[in-house]
C-alpha cells in the first residue's frame, strides 16, 4: 500500500527538520511548509492524507487552516500542534474536525504514535470503502442486495430488461422487496428522467380505481367537477407501477387488456382516446396462474402481464442474504442515527440463520431498526436487542408469545435431541446455555458473570472449563478466589 503523505506547517526551522526527519524515517511521504501563505499554495495543488501544523504561524493561524485543508480535502487529518496552556483553542480545533493536539513540547515518539494512530484510522476507512465497493458491486443492484444465487439471477435481469418495454410481473410475498425492484427497474430504465407512478390496486373500491387509473371526464360521475387525468396519463413516457395486480376486478381487468393491446383507452364518462406511451411493472402475493384457473383472473391478460416474471423467493429460502442485507442494514442505520452499535454477536447471528421471517426482508428491517435502538454503542447487537423483550429467554427470562423467535422455539436453548437423551445432559445444555447468555450479557467478563451466577470465580472457571466456553479476550484464565 502506498505510504500515507503528510504535509508539516510550522516556522520553527528545527522543528520542522526534527519532523521532517522523523517521519520520513519510518517511511511517510512528508512535505513541508514554514508559513501559513505557502501552505494554502501547496494544499490548493495538493491533498494530504495528513496535516501537521503549528497552531500560531506567522500569517495565518493553524484554525484557518484547518478550516481549509478540510474544505479541500475532507479525508484529510489534521493534527495540531499547540503551545502549553492554550487547551481551549485546542478543543475548538477537535470540535471544527481536526483529529488530535500534542502540547509543545513534545517528542517525536509522541508525535510518531499520533501519526502512527492516525494512519491506521485511514487505513481501515479505506478498508472499508473498498469492501463496501466490492460488495455493492458484486452482490447488489440499486440498493438491492442478494448474493443468493436466485437473487443474483434476478439481479441480472433487471438490468437486462430495464433497458427495454416489456412489461414485468414481480412476484413475491410481502416484505420480499416487490416495490424495490419496481424502483431499480425504473431508475436504470431510459425513462428514468420521466415520473415513476405507483397505484395500489388493492387500496381502491372497483369504481374508484378506474377513474384513478384512466381519470375522467368533467361529469363522468356526481362528484367530479372538473376533468382529472388519470395515473397512465402521468405516467407518460415513464414507467406505471401497478401494486398488487391480483386485486383488480372484471371491468379493469378488460379495462387494462386493452392498454396493453392498443396503448390507449377514454377516459371515465368520455369518448375521446387517449393515446400513451407507459411501461407497465405490476407486482402481486398472489399466484396469478391459480387464479386464472379459479376464473378470477383473464387468462389472456395474464399473459401480456407475464412478458418478464421476476420471483422474489422469501427470505427464509435465501438464508446467506440475511446477514448480508442485515450488516447493511445495521451499518446504515447505525450511521444515521449516530450509534455506533458494532456488529452481531455470534448468538445473534444464529438467531437469524434460524429464525424464518414471514414478513421477510421488511421484517428484518424492523428487527433492525429495534436492535439500533437498544444496543449498546461499540457493543455487538444481542438476540434481546432484536426480539425486544427485557424477559429474554437468552436472559434467562421466560418465553414471550408475541415474540417471533420464541413462538420458532429458538428459545436459546439449543438442545432438542440432547435434551431428550436424559436429564443430565438436557441439564448441562441448559447450564451452558444458561452461562453463555449470562456471560454474554456481561461481555464476557467472568468475573461479573460469576457475581450474577452466584457462583464462586472458581465454579465457574471449572464449569466453562467442561463446556468448552473460552475465556474472552484481556481476562486471565487465573482462578484467583
Ligand atoms: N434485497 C434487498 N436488499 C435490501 N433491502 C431490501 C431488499 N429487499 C427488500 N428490502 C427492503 O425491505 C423493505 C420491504 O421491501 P418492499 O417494500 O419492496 O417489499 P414488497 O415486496 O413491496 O412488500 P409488500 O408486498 O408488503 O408491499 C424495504 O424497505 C426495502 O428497501
Ligand atoms: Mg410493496
Amino acid at each position: 500500500m502506498k505510504a500515507p503523505s503528510v504535509l508539516i506547517i510550522d516556522d520553527e526551522p528545527l522543528m520542522r527538520l526534527s519532523m521532517l526527519d522523523a517521519l520520513k524515517a519510518v517511511g511517510y511521504d512528508v512535505h513541508a511548509a514554514a508559513t501559513g501563505q505557502e501552505a494554502q499554495a501547496i494544499l490548493s495543488s495538493n491533498t494530504f492524507d495528513i496535516v501537521i501544523t503549528d497552531l500560531r504561524l506567522p500569517g495565518s493561524d493553524g484554525l484557518s487552516l484547518l478550516q481549509v485543508c478540510k474544505q479541500r480535502s475532507p479525508r484529510s487529518e489534521v493534527i495540531l500542534i499547540t503551545a502549553h496552556g492554550s487547551v481551549e483553542t485546542a478543543v475548538e480545533a477537535m470540535k471544527l474536525g481536526a483529529y488530535d493536539y500534542v502540547t509543545k513540547p513534545f517528542g517525536m515518539d509522541e508525535l510518531l504514535l499520533i501519526v502512527d494512530r492516525v494512519s491506521k484510522v485511514l487505513a481501515l476507512r479505506q478498508e472499508n470503502l473498498r469492501l463496501r465497493e466490492e460488495l455493492e458491486g458484486r452482490f447488489s443492484f440499486e440498493g438491492i442486495l442478494g448474493k443468493n444465487d436466485r437473487m443474483r439471477e434476478v439481479l441480472e435481469k433487471i438490468q437486462l430488461v430495464s433497458a427495454t418495454d416489456s412489461t414485468v410481473l414481480i412476484v413475491g410475498e410481502s416484505g420480499t422487496g416487490k416495490e424495490l425492484v419496481a424502483n431499480a427497474l425504473h431508475r436504470s430504465s431510459p425513462r428514468r428522467d420521466h415520473a415513476l407512478i405507483k397505484v395500489s390496486c388493492a387500496a381502491l373500491p372497483e369504481t374508484l380505481l378506474e377513474a384513478e387509473l384512466f381519470g375522467h371526464e368533467k361529469g363522468a360521475f356526481t362528484g367530479a367537477l372538473k376533468q382529472r387525468r388519470g395515473r397512465f396519463e402521468l405516467a407518460h413516457k415513464g414507467t406505471l407501477f401497478l401494486d398488487e395486480i391480483g386485486e383488480i376486478s372484471p371491468v379493469v381487468q378488460v379495462k387494462l387488456l386493452r392498454v396493453l393491446q392498443e396503448r390507449q383507452f377514454e377516459r371515465v364518462g368520455g369518448n375521446e382516446t387517449v393515446e400513451v406511451d407507459v411501461r407497465l411493472v405490476c407486482a402481486t402475493q398472489k399466484d396469478l396462474k391459480k387464479e386464472v384457473q379459479q376464473g378470477r383472473f383473464r387468462e389472456d391478460l395474464y399473459y401480456r402481464l407475464n412478458v418478464v416474471p421476476v420471483i422474489l423467493p422469501p427470505l427464509r429460502e435465501r438464508r446467506e442474504d440475511v446477514l448480508l442485507i442485515g450488516e447493511h442494514m445495521l451499518q446504515a442505520r447505525a450511521a444515521k442515527t449516530s450509534k455506533p452499535v458494532k456488529g452481531f454477536s455470534q448468538r445473534a447471528q444464529e438467531l437469524l440463520l434460524r429464525y424464518s421471517f414471514p414478513g421477510n426482508v421488511r421484517e428484518l428491517e424492523n428487527m433492525i431498526e429495534r436492535a439500533v435502538a437498544l444496543g449498546r454503542p461499540e457493543e455487538d447487537v444481542q438476540p434481546w436487542d432484536l426480539c425486544g423483550f427485557s424477559a429474554c429467554p437468552y436472559l434467562g427470562g421466560t418465553q414471550q408469545e408475541t415474540c417471533g423467535f420464541c413462538s420458532e422455539g429458538l428459545t436459546g436453548k439449543r438442545a432438542t435431541s440432547a435434551m431428550l437423551d436424559s436429564l443430565a445432559s438436557a441439564r448441562e445444555e441448559f447450564e451452558k446455555d444458561y452461562i453463555l447468555g449470562v456471560l454474554e450479557r456481561v461481555g464476557g467478563s467472568r468475573t461479573e458473570a460469576s457475581r450474577l451466577l452466584g457462583l464462586s470465580r472458581k465454579a465457574l472457571w471449572e464449569k466453562c472449563k467442561r463446556y468448552g466456553i473460552p475465556s474472552s479476550r484481556g481476562e486471565s484464565d487465573d482462578v484467583g478466589e
